[in-house]
């Protein structure tokens, strides 16, 4: 596949969720009962970031047990890191931020990619990669909705997906931009749900989210 695939696949896969879960686990129990649950309420995709030293094994884990599920390894950081979750067989791979050594081995990567950037000239040199669906982040500490609609004019060929800082009370605004292919978040997934083990609440909370998708898009 040509980047030019491997972004349209991201594209699709993106669009697909709509919302994504940024996802962080302190053990694989954790990870397969949040993924259940947010399965259970309409979010089918799950970015599960490698912030904590089960993460690559949950991956492995939830690819190998869930198979409804489709699953990013986010927060990649070095290319070893994007080695090891292709590895494991995540469905795709985002990034926080993406410098220039590991902007070039994503390039070249056989599995879709949303690289992070939080600036223009960061953008457009994902963009000279051939990368056309990136990740805004931290959105709303970068400008949120103003720098959204100020990206759309010069760099119109973007699909970005932002995240950092949206909740459920936002997520509508940012999804009904025109170049908002997709949002992240955490708000259905809260540090504080998981470890008293609260799925009902991230069930709920999904399903809010799936019905905000719906919504926006007319369905
Ligand atoms: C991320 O890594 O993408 C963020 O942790 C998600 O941002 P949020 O927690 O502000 O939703």
């Amino acid at each position: 596949m040509t980047i030019a695939e491997r972004q349209q696949k991201a594209e699709q896969l993106l669009r697909a969720a709509g919302i994504l879960p940024v996802v962080t686990v302190n053990s694989l129990d954790e990870a397969r009962k949040v993924s259940e649950a947010l399965l259970k309420g309409g979010l089918p995709a799950i970015e599960l970031t490698l912030r904590t030293p089960v993460a690559m094994e949950a991956l492995a884990m939830l690819k190998k047990e869930l198979p409804d599920i489709v699953i990013g390894a986010g927060t990649v950081l070095t290319t070893e890191q994007m080695t090891q979750s292709i590895a494991a067989g995540a469905d795709f791979l985002v990034t926080p931020g993406t410098p220039p050594e590991l902007a070039d081995a994503l390039a070249k990567a056989d599995v879709p990619v949303v690289p992070g950037a939080a600036t223009p000239t960061e953008l457009l040199s994902l963009m000279a990669r051939g990368f056309r669906v990136c990740k805004l982040f931290p959105a709303t500490a970068v400008g949120g909705l103003a720098m959204l609609k100020g990206l759309a004019g010069p760099l119109s060929e973007l699909k970005i997906c932002p995240t950092g800082g949206i909740g459920e009370d936002t997520a509508a605004d940012y999804l009904s931009q025109p170049n908002v292919v997709c949002i992240g978040g955490s708000w259905m997934v809260p540090k504080n749900w998981i470890e008293a083990g609260q799925w009902d609440k991230v069930t709920e909370s999904s399903a809010k989210a799936a019905a905000i998708v719906r919504k926006v898009r007319g369905q």
